[in-house]
């Protein structure tokens, strides 16, 4: 199994450990709510990367047929799962800075705002690489998903 299914994994289970930590189950205030949204999506178009090393990886040819059919069927919805994540985080943001203020002292805010950030710049690298593909844009969209993934990281430890 490829190591990102692994990392992925902690990721979810740091995620929803956090969220029970901070909330009193089962009401999940609606900035959190938004927030988790928009980190399952990541995580949903993030597994790709996973999914993709292993086709790479493995010697086995049925497995790889399995993953590369299963990968086929998403790619339509990959750009808009993207793309309502980025809207979700939006709101997440928005909600977040009028229930709190603009604390820039507030390390879970500067983190939120930094993961923020690298998750559009991935949302335009994936629409330009759509629009005109090439290697470059092939390897930002990639090295901006591993920043992001430990911005999120981050973000959700803070
Ligand atoms: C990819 C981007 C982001 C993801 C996936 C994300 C996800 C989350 C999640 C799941 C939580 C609830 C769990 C926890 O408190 O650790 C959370 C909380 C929080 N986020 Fe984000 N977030 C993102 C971006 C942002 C941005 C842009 C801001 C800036 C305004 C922000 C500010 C906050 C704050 C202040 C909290 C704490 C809320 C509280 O304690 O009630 N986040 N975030
Ligand atoms: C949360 C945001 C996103 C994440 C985590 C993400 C992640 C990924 C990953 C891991 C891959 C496979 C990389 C490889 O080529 O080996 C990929 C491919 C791709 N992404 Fe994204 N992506 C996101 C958003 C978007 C958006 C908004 C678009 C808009 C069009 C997009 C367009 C593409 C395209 C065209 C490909 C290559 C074709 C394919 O195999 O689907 N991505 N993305």
């Amino acid at each position: 199994m490829n190591k990102w299914f692994i990392f992925n994994f902690l990721l979810l289970v740091l995620a929803v450990w956090q969220i029970t930590e901070r909330t009193q189950l089962p009401i999940i205030p609606i900035h959190i709510a938004f927030g988790a949204a928009g980190m399952f999506l990541f995580l949903f178009n993030w597994t790709r990367h996973a999914v993709f090393s292993t086709i790479r990886n493995t010697t086995n040819k049925q497995t790889k047929i399995k993953l590369a059919n299963m990968s086929k069927k998403i790619v339509p919805y990959h750009r808009w799962i993207g793309t309502t994540a980025l809207i979700l985080i939006s709101i997440h943001a928005t909600l977040v800075i009028n229930l709190f203020g603009p604390d820039f002292e507030n390390m879970k805010l500067l983190s939120g705002l930094l993961a923020g950030a690298v998750l559009g710049a991935m949302v335009i690298s994936g629409w330009l690489r759509l629009i005109w593909p090439s290697v470059t844009k092939r390897m930002v969209h990639i090295w901006l998903g591993i920043t992001l993934f430990f911005l999120i990281a981050i973000h959700l430890i803070m």
